[in-house]
């Protein structure tokens, strides 16, 4: 996230650790962008580079350093240098961005940065779901990344339960809550969606990948709502996936595609 005398991303000094170390949680330094928590691996992100800091925490914590990288923030985003977006009437824009947004928000390094083919489209289908169903009054988020579909639907005044497995997702997202004033309509939780399950909500989010989609799909425990915006596969996913929908009453109502991924809106009729 954007701390202290830093307004926006330039390069970023990536020090990826073999293993983690819980003190890590509450490292504290100028350039500090953050700490990514991953499947036992941390993950720290700087503005500068802090060779002798992760060295020094790696000898006091017992971690080794297995690659260090130096990335722009660009090549860090898939080459899209996050810019204002437009979606029905609702502007989202980079804290950095001078003008008058309805949501602003810190995009920092981690996924919803909301021009990626899947955001936008998740975002489209937010959109058309609002004009013709009306406000949600409940919306679950599945992998809030920077909280992006998240201040869409708090802004609009659905009530939110976001969840991401990533610690930074859970604080960016937070932040960017704060930023907004929409904090006290978001209850955020950090872990494994799975056991958070059932979730019960009039629309779930889930912009995620494959293997995730698919574990999801085939529980009865995630078939608790009305609606689903699910995106995160391609094309030549879609028929192994719709066939997990088989055992339920769950129907493709809306499909986009853009640029090679595939975002659908599914109605749960049994739910309803
Ligand atoms: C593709 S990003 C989506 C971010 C944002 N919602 C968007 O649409 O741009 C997927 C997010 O899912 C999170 N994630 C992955 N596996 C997860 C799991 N098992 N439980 C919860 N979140 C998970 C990742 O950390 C990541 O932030």
């Amino acid at each position: 996230m954007l701390r202290g005398k830093y307004k926006t991303y330039d390069k970023l000094y990536i020090y990826i650790l073999k293993g983690f170390h819980p003190e890590l949680r509450s490292l504290s330094d100028e350039d500090l962008i953050g700490v990514w928590e991953e499947d036992g691996i941390g993950v720290l992100f700087f503005h500068r580079e802090k060779d002798e800091l992760v060295n020094s925490l790696c000898k006091k914590l017992g971690l080794e350093l297995e690659e260090k990288d130096v990335v722009n923030y660009k090549e860090w985003m898939e080459n899209r240098f996050p810019q204002p977006i437009q979606i029905g009437n609702i502007s989202i824009a980079p804290i950095w961005c001078k003008g008058n947004w309805d949501i602003v928000f810190d995009p920092s390094v981690v996924f919803g940065e909301g021009r990626h083919p899947t955001t936008y489209t998740v975002l489209e289908l937010c959109w058309e779901f609002y004009e013709s169903y009306g406000l949600p009054k409940k919306v679950i988020d599945i992998g809030c990344g920077t909280g992006v579909l998240t201040l869409f639907w708090a802004y609009l005044g659905s009530e939110v339960t976001a969840i991401d497995i990533n610690p930074l997702c859970v604080e960016v997202t937070l932040n960017n809550l704060k930023m907004n004033g929409l904090s006290s309509r978001v209850k955020l939780l950090q872990g494994d969606v799975k056991k958070f399950l059932p979730l019960e909500g009039e629309l779930v989010v889930a912009n995620l990948y494959k293997g995730l989609i698919l574990d999801l799909f085939g529980l009865p425990s995630f078939w608790t709502s009305d609606y689903y915006i699910v995106s995160g596969f391609r094309p030549d996913m879609e028929e192994e996936i719709r066939s997990a929908l088989s055992p339920f009453s769950v129907e493709v109502i809306k499909r986009k595609e853009k640029e090679g991924w595939v975002s659908w809106l599914l109605k749960n009729f049994k739910k309803l």
